[in-house]
C-alpha cells in the first residue's frame, strides 16, 4: 500500500521511520519532509490547504492511508474531505479536532462527562473576564480558546500578570485564537503525557510520556514546543495509568460518539497528577512533538495496521503482536537553533549527523535542509536525538553521547532532560 505522511517536524520523521518499517508499507511519501524523511520516502511539494489537490495526488499515485501529523490540516477538515472521497485517512474529523481546536469545547464535554479538569470559565468580553480574575485572585490560568501554536496559555503568578493576558489575548496579541479566551484554576502537580488510539468506538492505550516544554535546564525559561520527552514516564504507574484510561480517555470517547462526532486517530491527553489524582489539562488531536519519536522507538507492532484498525472501526480485532512494546525505555533531547524559542537563524551547518546514530540511536531531522549537499539549520526545533536503554539513566546516557557527536556551534539542548526519571531509578536502586 502507498502512504502519504503529512508533516515536516520530528515527530512526522519518527512516524516516516516507523511507517515505511511496516511490511504493509510499499511507497512512502511525505509532504512536505525533511531531509530526514528524505531517507524513507520521497518527500513531495503538495499545498495541504488545497484538499482537492490532496485528493487528487492520493488518487494518481494509488494512495491508500493518509496520515496527518500535525493539527492544522485535522482542524481543518482535511480527513473529512478525504474521507468524502473514499481515501482513508488516519487522524480525527474536522468535529472531532476541536478536541484541540478549542479549549471551551473540551472544558464543557469535560462538565457534561464529569471528567476532571481545572474549574474554568470562558469569555468573550474582556471586561466580564477581568471581573471574574479579580474575584478568583492568583495563582490562575488565562487561556486563548483557539490554536495558538502553543502560545495561548499564560500561567499566571499574580493578579497583574493575569490581567496584562487578558488585554493581550483580547487586544488580538494571538489573532483570531485569542476572541475568546478560558480562564481555569491553577493546578499543581507532576504533568504526564498520555496516548491512546481509538476508532471510535473502543481505544488501545498508546504509551506515555513525560516532555521537558521550558526552554532552560531547571525547567526555567519560556515554553516551548517541547525540549525533550522520555518514554515511558515512571510517575504514570499502573495504577494511574488505569485512573487516566477509566476517569479520562473512556468518557471522552463514550461522549464524543454519543454526540455524534466520534473521535478516530490518537488522542493525546495532557494531565497533571494533583494530590485529588489526575486531572486533565488539554487534548491534542495528534501526536506530541517531541513524545512522538520516543513512542516509536518502544513500539514494536505494525502502525500502519494499527493505523488501518482505528480507521475501519476494528481496533478490538487486532491480533497483539501488532500492538507490541518494549519494556525499554527511551528518551530524546531536542537540539534547537540559538534564540529558540525566539527567533532563530537559517543555515548554520550541522554536522556529524549521521555517524551519530547507531543500534539504539536514532537521530530525528525536524527543522533540517540540504543546502549544496550540506545539512543546515532551518527551524526552531532542528533535532531530536533519540535513544534507547535498559532504564531511562541508560537511555539518558546514550541521547547524551549521541548530541555530542554533532558537530553544530549555533545549536544547543537542554542537559537534563529525563531528570525526574534519572532521580527515582537512583532511589529504586
Ligand atoms: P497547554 O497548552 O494547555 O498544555 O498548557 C501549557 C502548560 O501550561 C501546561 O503544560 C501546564 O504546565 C500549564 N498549565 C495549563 N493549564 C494549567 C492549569 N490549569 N494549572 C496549572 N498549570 C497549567
Ligand atoms: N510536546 C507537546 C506537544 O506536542 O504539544
Amino acid at each position: 500500500m502507498n502512504i502519504l505522511l503529512i508533516g515536516s517536524g520530528g515527530r512526522e520523521h519518527a512516524l516516516a521511520w516507523k511507517l515505511a518499517a511496516s511490511p504493509s508499507c510499499d511507497k512512502l511519501f511525505i509532504a512536505p519532509g525533511n531531509p530526514g524523511t528524505a531517507t524513507l520516502g520521497e518527500n513531495i511539494a503538495l499545498d495541504v490547504s488545497n484538499h482537492a489537490a490532496v485528493t487528487d495526488f492520493c488518487r494518481a499515485h494509488d494512495v491508500g492511508l493518509v496520515v496527518v501529523g500535525p493539527e492544522a490540516p485535522l482542524v481543518a477538515g482535511l480527513v473529512d474531505d478525504l474521507a468524502a472521497a473514499g481515501i482513508k485517512a488516519f487522524g480525527p474529523r474536522s468535529a472531532a479536532a476541536q478536541l484541540e481546536g478549542s479549549k471551551g469545547f473540551t472544558k464543557e464535554l469535560c462538565a457534561e462527562y464529569a471528567i476532571p479538569t481545572a474549574a474554568f470559565a470562558r469569555f468573550e468580553d474582556l471586561a466580564a473576564a477581568r471581573a471574574y480574575v479579580r474575584k478568583k485572585g492568583a495563582p490562575i490560568v488565562i487561556k486563548a480558546d483557539g490554536l495558538a501554536a502553543g502560545k495561548g496559555v499564560v500561567v499566571a503568578e499574580t493578579l497583574p500578570q493575569a490581567e496584562d493576558a487578558l488585554d493581550m489575548m483580547f487586544g488580538g496579541g494571538l489573532g483570531q485564537a485569542g476572541a475568546a479566551v478560558v480562564v481555569e484554576e491553577f493546578m499543581s502537580g507532576e504533568e504526564a503525557s498520555v496516548f491512546a488510539i481509538t476508532d471510535g468506538k473502543s481505544f488501545i492505550p498508546f504509551g506515555d510520556a513525560q516532555d521537558h516544554k521550558r526552554v532552560f535546564d531547571g525547567d526555567r525559561g519560556p515554553n516551548t514546543g517541547g525540549m525533550g520527552a522520555y518514554s515511558p514516564a515512571p510517575v504514570v504507574t499502573a495504577e494511574v495509568h488505569q485512573q487516566i484510561m477509566d476517569r479520562i480517555i473512556a468518557p471522552t470517547v463514550a461522549g464524543m460518539a454519543a454526540r455524534g462526532t466520534p473521535y478516530v486517530g490518537v488522542l493525546y491527553a495532557g494531565v497533571i497528577l494533583t494530590a485529588e489524582g489526575p486531572k486533565l489539562i488539554e487534548y491534542n488531536a495528534r501526536f506530541g512533538d517531541p513524545e512522538c519519536q520516543v513512542l516509536m522507538l518502544r513500539f514494536r507492532g505494525d502502525l500502519v495496521q494499527v493505523m488501518l484498525a482505528a480507521i475501519d472501526g476494528r481496533l478490538d480485532a487486532l491480533p497483539p503482536e501488532q500492538l507490541a512494546w518494549s519494556d525499554e525505555a527511551a528518551l530524546t533531547v531536542v537540539m534547537a537553533a540559538d534564540g529558540y524559542p525566539g527567533a532563530v537563524q537559517a543555515g548554520s551547518v550541522i554536522r556529524g549527523v549521521d555517524a551519530a546514530g547507531g543500534p539504539d540511536v536514532m537521530v530525528f531531522h525536524a527543522g533540517t535542509k540540504t543546502v549544496d549537499g550540506a545539512l543546515t539549520a532551518a527551524g526552531g526545533r532542528v533535532l531530536a536525538v533519540t535513544a534507547r536503554g535498559a532504564t531511562v539513566t541508560e537511555a539518558q546516557r546514550r541521547a547524551y553521547e549521541a548530541v555530542d557527536r554533532i558537530d553544530w556551534p549555533q545549536g544547543f539542548c537542554r542537559r537534563d532532560i529525563g531528570y525526574r526519571a534519572v532521580a527515582r531509578e537512583r532511589q529504586a536502586d
